[in-house]
Order: structure tokens, then C-alpha cells, then sequence
């Protein structure tokens, strides 16, 4: 995993004396994509009768991958602030909004993040390997979590795919109050779909709600009752006359018309939405880093 290897690299070589402890790569071991024990077809997991299928369809052959795993050295090891993003790519094309967007904005989120204002909880990001063979990388690291290690994450952001050339502006629907077939996540989602629709809404960005459904690494999270959320600029969705009249962009048209393809390249990128989701996602990094108060409250009555 070339990508992989470039990422430690240059976290490594970032942060020699930077806020994040020792890079782990796969903590120790790989994970064997070929030994996933879900069939074509198969449901990974349903919630609230939604459910997502593996799609082993182009699973040809067993190859090791790996996730990687960074974490500040400061901050609450029993309330960690969890973010991460896939940085495999399907065999059909590069995988630049899909998911190096998500992937690149978490790198610049960990090098940006300093010492000032202090880290109260710590932050550990997360690269996965494997999304695309079925979450494959996300599902065994949750699932290799003992009870214990599972309780001291506060909550987990997902971003995948958050530059799409057709941009919508949607926020994981964590209350299950505006997605379409969404599933309400874990308590603490909806605050989080308020938090990150509150700041893009405040910065002049009007959001939606999208489909909380599992359909990303956040899916083993929520099925262990971690509270979860996350942005996402859409995939083979079509862009609607209102959305176009609210975002720009073209009514009729996906969001992303090279999802899964080969012109998933370096042009396919809205920047104005990459540069957007950024500054959404490191401002909401940092604001859990320093207190996940309204996720850790009491829930509603
Ligand atoms: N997980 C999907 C993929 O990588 C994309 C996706 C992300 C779809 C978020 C819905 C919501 O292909
Ligand atoms: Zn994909
Ligand atoms: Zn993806
Ligand atoms: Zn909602």
C-alpha cells in the first residue's frame, strides 16, 4: 500500500517532535482482505432495517493490507477523539475524491494540530485499508477493540469522499431526521450532525442530511454503539434543481460521475468544496479534542 507508506512518511517526518506519538501501521498486523468470512452478498449489518451488502465482485485475489494509526501524545487516553478516512481506492480508478480527499484533509488536520489550545482528549487518526472490499480494515480494528478499549472512544468522525466535482454539502444524518432510509445512530450522533452542520452552516454553507445507513467506516462504530458522524460530498447520487440553485453546480448531473471510475484523477475535485470540508473537519477535530461535553451529557428524556 504505497499510499500508506507515503502518509507515515511523512507524519514521521512531520512530527519528530510534533504532537503525535509513534506512527502504528497495521498495529502489528495485516489484515487479510482475502479472509473477510462474509459471502457476495452478504448483509454486513443492519440497523433500524437498513442494511449494507459486501460486494466481492472484483475480490480476485487475497492480498495483505493495513490500516495506520496515529494518536497525540497528549490528551484523555479514556475519552479518545477518534477520526478517520479510507486511503484504499478500488482497482477501477486513482481514488482522488474517493477517498484521497478525506484522506489528505486528516493529514493536514494531524500536522496542523499543535499544542495550543490543549488537547484535553487525546485524537487518534485513523488511515484505513480495505473500505472497499466491504470495510474491511475499519470493522476488524472495532472489532479487535476489547469492551473496555471501545468505551474509552467519546465518538468517531468518518470523511469519505469530501470534494466530489458536483458537490453536495451532506452531514451523516445522526438523528435520523432529514436523511432518505437513514438509521439513527448511536446517542451523541445527532449532536455531532449538529456540530458539523452548524459550523459549514455558520461559514455559509447550507447542509442536508444523508443516509446514516453504514455505508462507510463508520458503520462497525455505530453497530458498537460508538457515537459517530461524518461529511460526505456525494457519490452516484444526481444533484437536484434546488440543490444546484443552493450549491451551484449542475441539476441533473451525479456528483461525482467518476465514482468507481478511472477519471477519479487529479481533476476530479471541486476545490472550493475540499477547501470547505478542511476547515469543517479540523475545527471539529479540535473542538472534541478539547471537550466532548454536549456528547458525554445527558441524553434527551
Ligand atoms: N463508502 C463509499 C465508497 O467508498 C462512499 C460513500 C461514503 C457512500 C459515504 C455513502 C456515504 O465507495
Ligand atoms: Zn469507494
Ligand atoms: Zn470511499
Ligand atoms: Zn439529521
Amino acid at each position: 500500500n504505497a499510499a500508506a507508506a507515503g502518509a507515515v512518511a511523512i507524519l514521521v517526518a512531520n512530527n519528530a517532535d510534533g504532537p503525535l506519538q509513534g506512527v502504528t501501521v497495521g498495529e502489528g498486523a495485516t489484515i487479510p482482505t482475502g479472509g473477510i468470512s462474509k459471502a457476495d452478498g452478504d448483509t454486513l449489518f443492519g440497523k433500524n432495517g437498513v442494511s449494507t451488502t459486501v460486494d466481492l465482485r472484483f475480490h480476485t485475489e487475497d492480498k495483505p493490507s493495513r490500516n495506520l494509526i496515529a494518536e497525540t501524545k497528549t490528551g484523555r487516553k479514556n475519552n479518545v477523539v477518534m477520526v478517520g478516512s479510507h486511503l484504499d481506492s478500488v482497482d477501477e480508478g486513482p481514488g482522488i475524491n474517493d477517498n484521497g480527499t478525506g484522506s489528505a484533509a486528516l493529514l493536514e488536520t494531524a500536522l496542523q494540530l499543535g499544542a495550543s489550545p490543549k488537547v484535553s482528549n487525546a485524537v487518534r487518526f485513523a488511515w484505513w485499508g480495505a473500505e472497499e472490499l466491504g470495510l474491511v480494515g475499519s470493522t476488524k480494528y472495532v472489532q479487535s477493540l476489547s469492551f473496555e478499549q471501545q468505551l474509552d472512544i467519546a465518538l468517531y468522525l468518518n470523511f469519505d469522499m469530501i470534494a466530489s466535482p458536483n458537490a453536495g454539502y451532506f452531514v451523516y444524518d445522526g438523528d435520523n431526521s432529514d436523511g432518505v432510509g437513514a438509521g439513527e445512530g448511536p446517542y451523541g450522533s445527532s449532536q455531532i450532525e449538529a456540530a458539523l452542520a452548524g459550523f459549514l452552516n455558520e461559514t455559509g454553507t447550507p447542509t442536508e442530511g444523508t443516509d446514516f445507513d453504514g455505508r462507510s467506516d463508520y458503520g462497525e462504530f455505530i453497530a458498537n454503539g460508538i457515537p459517530a458522524g461524518g461529511i460526505f460530498t456525494g457519490a452516484e447520487g444526481v444533484k437536484t434543481a434546488a440543490q444546484a440553485e443552493k450549491w451551484g453546480g449542475n441539476a441533473g448531473v451525479a456528483y461525482d460521475k467518476c465514482y468507481h471510475s478511472k477519471c477519479d484523477n487529479l481533476g476530479n475535485l471541486d476545490r472550493v468544496a475540499l477547501d470547505r470540508n478542511a476547515d469543517a473537519i479540523a475545527w471539529v477535530t479540535a473542538s472534541y479534542a478539547i471537550s466532548t461535553e454536549d456528547i458525554n451529557g445527558v441524553p434527551p428524556k
